[in-house]
């Protein structure tokens, strides 16, 4: 049976630092499902349209990592439409062999609610903006106000909104360095697995 790791937070907690070297790990495949939202926002036009035509191409953007993007896949990742699009693509890719990662926002909760590891990666607002800040090139106090924008937009929307699952495992890595941070996360995994 493949084996899936779920995770999840806010923007720029590290999660995606986090699930890329978990699947280096494990010999695993990795999907950054946030990229499927910011694809279908990029794509423009009807996003259930974009959503229910998204190519693996359409990853491949340039374009998809600005903050612009990220704030464009929040709003259309709030379309109930656009999420149910986009649920048997991601339940496909979590029962790859040997084993998935997957992150985002809702993956513990909705889209893999049986993953044998669950994490819910978070940091400061300060911290986050920070990273994201040093990452882009750009002012921290803009980005934290976008951070805390598109943050409010994904945990207040109805539909499969941004939270923890009630099994999840919280990562707090405001004070932790990313080796610190992997290492607690692969013990916990390594663990479940045992
Ligand atoms: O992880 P990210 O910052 O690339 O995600 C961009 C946006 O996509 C995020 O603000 C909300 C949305 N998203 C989502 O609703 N569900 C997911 N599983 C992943 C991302």
């Amino acid at each position: 049976m493949p084996f899936t790791i779920a995770i999840d937070g806010p923007a720029a907690s590290g999660k995606g630092t986090i699930a890329r070297a978990m699947a280096r790990h494990f010999g695993f495949s990795h999907l950054d499902t946030g990229l499927l939202y910011r694809a279908v926002g990029a794509l423009g036009g009807d996003p259930i349209v974009a959503a229910r035509g998204l190519q693996p191409a359409d990853l491949e953007r340039d374009d998809l990592r600005s903050a612009e993007a990220g704030q464009a896949a929040s709003r259309v990742a709030a379309i109930p439409e656009v999420r149910a699009a986009l649920v048997d693509f991601q339940r496909r890719f979590a029962r790859s062999e040997p084993g998935a990662v997957l992150d985002g926002r809702d993956i513990g909760t909705v889209i893999c609610p049986e993953a044998e590891v669950k994490l819910y990666v978070t940091a400061s607002d300060q911290v986050r903006a920070g990273r994201r800040a040093l990452e882009l090139g750009a002012d921290v106090a803009q980005i934290l106000t976008e951070l805390r924008e598109r943050d409010a937009r994904d945990a207040a929307r109805d539909v499969a909104p941004m939270r923890p699952a009630d099994d999840a495992i919280m990562l707090d890595t405001s004070d932790l360095t990313i080796e610190q941070a992997l290492t607690q996360a692969i013990a916990h995994a390594e663990r479940v697995r045992a």
